[in-house]
């Protein structure tokens, strides 16, 4: 498995396989990897003939008062873990590598980038939107993996992939849960024995506004309420939004008769979670 650390580098190495008529396959990541990373990488294996992992915690999507400086480095144990999965290459730079001082150029997907999580966190998918672009300039894969988990940065990046005419497919893979149904999450590290069994109040949430649509209820405030029904049960977890939206546009949809994402976000202690459906 090589690992490169200069954009230069890794530029020339992808350059070369794509003129050899590989298809590459790239997993954006900010490592702290676990088995939801990993099947991005096993579904990238199964597309293509060479896949790329990026692992950079990138200070740009991190709000001033969030948790850049504390999220969780394991460098060396992300490297074992992608090996162990045959991913042949790992792009790994440093802050300074992708943005050298004077860098000003940002990518932003207007619109959706200001909705869910992009309404809670100001900046934070101007940010991945930016570092996005830079990876797919960088790599130039022919197909980009990402977590349904995050169903608000898929939204934003189909767009951005789209507006800016990127000449990739980007494959989407399913929210990968502990067995307890807890989502996977390198954020779930912060969490102490009780907030992890507090934190399943998300997932329990989600599973009864399923029940209650596949009963037949397509009011969508109604299902809200029916989640938030479900966070009472956990008062000391703090809900920070509960939606029911379009899944491409993240604009409130009225009903969900023809599909819809359910979104939420919480607070168990200070870390932020996210989970969500698709009805
Ligand atoms: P990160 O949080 O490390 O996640 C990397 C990828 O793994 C994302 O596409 C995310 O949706 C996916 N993922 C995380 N948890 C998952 C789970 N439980 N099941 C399935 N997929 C899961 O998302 C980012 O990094 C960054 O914003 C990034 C795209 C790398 C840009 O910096």
């Amino acid at each position: 498995m090589l690992i490169f650390k200069t954009v230069a580098e890794a530029q020339s190495a992808c350059a070369q396989l794509r003129g050899e008529g590989r298809i590459l396959g790239l997993v954006p990541t900010m490592g702290a990897l676990h088995e939801g990373h990993l099947s991005l990488a096993r579904a990238a294996k199964a597309e293509c003939d060479i896949v790329a992992a990026s692992i950079f915690v990138n200070p740009t999507q991190f709000g001033p008062n969030e948790d850049f400086s504390k999220y969780p480095r394991t460098f060396e144990q992300d490297c074992a873990l992608l090996e162990g999965e045959g991913v042949e290459m790992i792009f790994a730079p440093t802050v300074d590598e992708m943005y050298p001082s004077g860098a000003s150029t940002f990518v932003v997907v207007e619109g959706v980038s200001d909705r869910l999580d992009g309404a809670s966190r100001p900046g934070h998918f101007r940010g991945v939107t930016t570092v996005v672009s830079k990876l797919f300039h960088i790599i130039g894969p022919h197909k980009a993996f990402f977590g349904q988990k995050d169903a608000a940065q898929v939204a934003v990046l189909r767009k951005m992939v789209r507006d800016l005419n990127f000449p990739l497919r980007l494959v989407v893979c399913p929210i990968v849960r502990e067995d307890n149904g807890l989502a996977m999450s390198s954020r779930n590290r912060y969490l102490s024995e009780r907030e992890r069994q507090q934190a399943l109040v998300l997932r329990r949430a989600l599973e009864q506004v399923e029940k209650r649509a596949s009963e037949g209820e397509m009011s969508s405030r109604t299902l809200m309420e029916t989640a938030r029904n479900v966070f009472a049960s956990e008062p000391d977890v703090r809900i920070d939004y509960i939606a029911v939206v379009d899944p491409e546009t993240l604009e409130d949809v009225p009903n969900v008769r023809d599909g819809a994402l359910v979104a939420v976000a919480a607070f168990v202690g200070t870390t932020r979670l996210i989970d969500n459906i698709l009805l």
